[in-house]
């Protein structure tokens, strides 16, 4: 490109107009820039008022102020927000006498968090549209079109026109709403990315009484010897149904879930024993020829009782219910992406994309009541990978 001085330009058609050179280009100042801009691009500006013509005036400094409280209300409301979504109450509490106070928190957690950040997000806008309107001069300018992309010279003199704009809003000497429209703009910001990432969160070694939340299930006994008996849902919570051994054909399966006899009253931690997304169980009864030919899993040598074999329903792929088993073949299925599992040999994956055996849980039978009873917990995390899982 040449550096010589262009005396015309084509701006569009039969539009010639003369620019400066490179070197006078790089001579001018923003403003002679702004101007050329206009000239050259056909911009009459009709009018362009500073707001503020005496600087300093109580009615300006009280516009200042109205636009800083705003922002500042936001970076508060973000930060009640950021509170409330990490420390209140969140998890859900029955309405009882007891918990009534409980039940009360736990019902604002919504309205809370909603409202703080509904409130932070309105009134980022508000101070937004304050100062645009009391502080950025209004220019009323009329232009005229012309075809074909930008040349050089108007890049430049439009990137003028910007920094011009901002220079002419006065944002640069005004630091009350710099400071306070960072504070919200920033605890927004922050208040935004923790609410799309925090619930996708869980702490691995939260839970009540020190469970670890991803590595234990409701079949986790809560003291040494506890009996956790296998149950059956039948629809009614607080008809308990427990499993006995002759209950199963050779050959069948039943889905089971955790049961105390401590909680046999406790309304509230029966649904939960059943709710549970990890507590379903597969209970199966192989048939006498098929289990001679069983391959167990090292360390898991006693986990069944007999011909009985249980398996988490959680998938190891994603996580679907398995609830599928098909008797001729000792398959168990997973209906969402087609992975089986061999109940002969510990439900190891035989096709489909799940790459780990279902996590099996150790049983036997109570030899006081004669009902099937769980020994221990799981021995891995069950269902799909996560980031501390060993096996
Ligand atoms: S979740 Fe079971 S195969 Fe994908």
């Amino acid at each position: 490109m040449s550096s010589e001085p262009r005396d015309q330009e084509t701006h569009g058609a039969g539009d010639e107009r003369p620019v400066p050179s490179e070197a006078e280009l790089s001579e001018m100042s923003r403003e002679e820039l702004v101007q050329l801009g206009g000239r050259l691009d056909g911009v009459e500006i009709v009018e362009y008022d500073d707001p503020w013509p005496v600087k300093g005036t109580r009615a300006e400094k009280r516009s200042e102020r109205l636009v800083a409280m705003w922002f500042g209300l936001a970076g508060l409301s973000a930060l009640a927000f950021l509170a409330a979504f990490i420390w209140w109450p969140w998890q859900y509490t029955p309405p009882t006498p007891r918990d009534g106070q409980d039940h009360f928190l736990y019902s604002l957690y919504t309205p809370l968090i909603g409202g703080t950040l509904g409130l932070s997000i309105l009134a980022v806008g508000i101070g937004v549209i304050l100062y645009t309107k009391r502080f950025i001069p209004h220019e009323v300018a009329v232009q005229q079109r012309h075809d074909g992309p930008s040349a050089e010279v108007d890049r430049k003199t439009a990137a003028a026109h910007l920094a011009d704009a901002g220079s002419r809003s006065t944002i640069g000497r005004r630091k009350l709403i710099k400071r306070t429209a960072g504070f919200g703009a920033g605890t927004f910001g922050l208040a935004v990315g923790v609410y799309a990432l925090g619930g996708l969160v869980r702490d691995p070694w939260g839970g009540p009484e020190g469970e670890k939340a991803l590595s234990t299930t409701p079949w986790q006994h809560r003291q040494p010897g506890e009996k956790v008996f296998l149950r059956r849902h039948t629809g009614n919570f607080g008809e308990i149904s427990l499993v006995r051994p002759e209950d199963l054909a050779a050959g069948g399966m039943e889905t089971v879930y955790p049961f105390r006899e401590e909680d046999r009253h406790d309304h509230e931690a029966l649904v939960h024993a059943i709710k549970a997304g990890d507590a379903s169980v597969m209970l199966i009864r192989l048939r006498p020829d098929d289990a001679a030919h069983v391959v167990k899993r090292e360390g898991q040598e006693d986990f069944n009782y007999g011909d009985y074999y249980a398996y988490t329903k959680i998938c190891s792929h994603l996580g679907c219910p398995t609830s599928l088993f098909e008797q001729r073949t000792n398959r168990i299925l997973c209906p969402c992406h087609q992975s089986q599992f061999d109940a002969l040999q510990y439900a190891k994956p035989v096709f489909g994309p799940a790459a780990r055996a279902l996590a099996q849980l150790p049983i036997t039978v109570d030899p006081e009541t004669g009902y099937f009873i769980a020994t221990g917990d799981f021995i891995e995390p069950i269902g799909p990978a996560y980031w501390e899982r060993e096996s």
